[in-house]
């Protein structure tokens, strides 16, 4: 490969990486809660929404209710595994969520124990 060759594909590759970090949903998102964020958005975002801001399906988690001394992370894995019966809101009960592992689950809670950090519910 010529050099000038290898800088064009330097800057081609540049300007792809630059494109796919805007499409990103929340680019404030820390890499390290990347995976946690994309099983999120697979399994819970459909009824508690983009960023846990909730939906019409489903309550937002940046509800002071949901921090961790209301709402410790154990409550998030029984959620998860055994369902909810509603009873802090009217959107209905909550399935359990098949196919989301302990450790899948682990990362959820930190996406979104992040968000409620940034939204200064605790
Ligand atoms: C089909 C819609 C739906 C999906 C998908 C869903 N939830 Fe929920 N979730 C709800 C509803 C509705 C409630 C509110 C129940 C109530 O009235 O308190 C709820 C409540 C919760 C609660 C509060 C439990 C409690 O003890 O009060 C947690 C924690 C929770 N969800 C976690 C999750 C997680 C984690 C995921 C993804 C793995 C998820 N949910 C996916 C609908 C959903």
């Amino acid at each position: 490969m010529t050099l000038p060759a290898a800088v064009i594909l330097v800057l081609c590759l540049a300007v792809t990486r630059a494109a796919a970090a805007a499409d990103a949903p929340d680019s404030k998102v820390p890499p390290a809660l990347a995976k946690g964020e994309a099983l999120f958005n697979a399994n819970c975002s459909v009824c508690h929404g983009v960023g846990a801001r909730g939906t019409t399906q489903g309550p937002p988690f940046l509800d002071k209710v949901y921090e961790p001394n209301h709402h410790a992370d154990t409550a998030f894995y029984r959620a998860a595994e055994m369902g909810v019966r509603a009873h802090h809101w009217k959107f209905g009960d909550m399935p359990k969520i098949p196919g989301v592992t302990r450790d899948d689950l682990t990362q959820i809670i930190a996406y979104i124990r992040w968000h409620q950090k940034q939204a200064g519910i605790f």
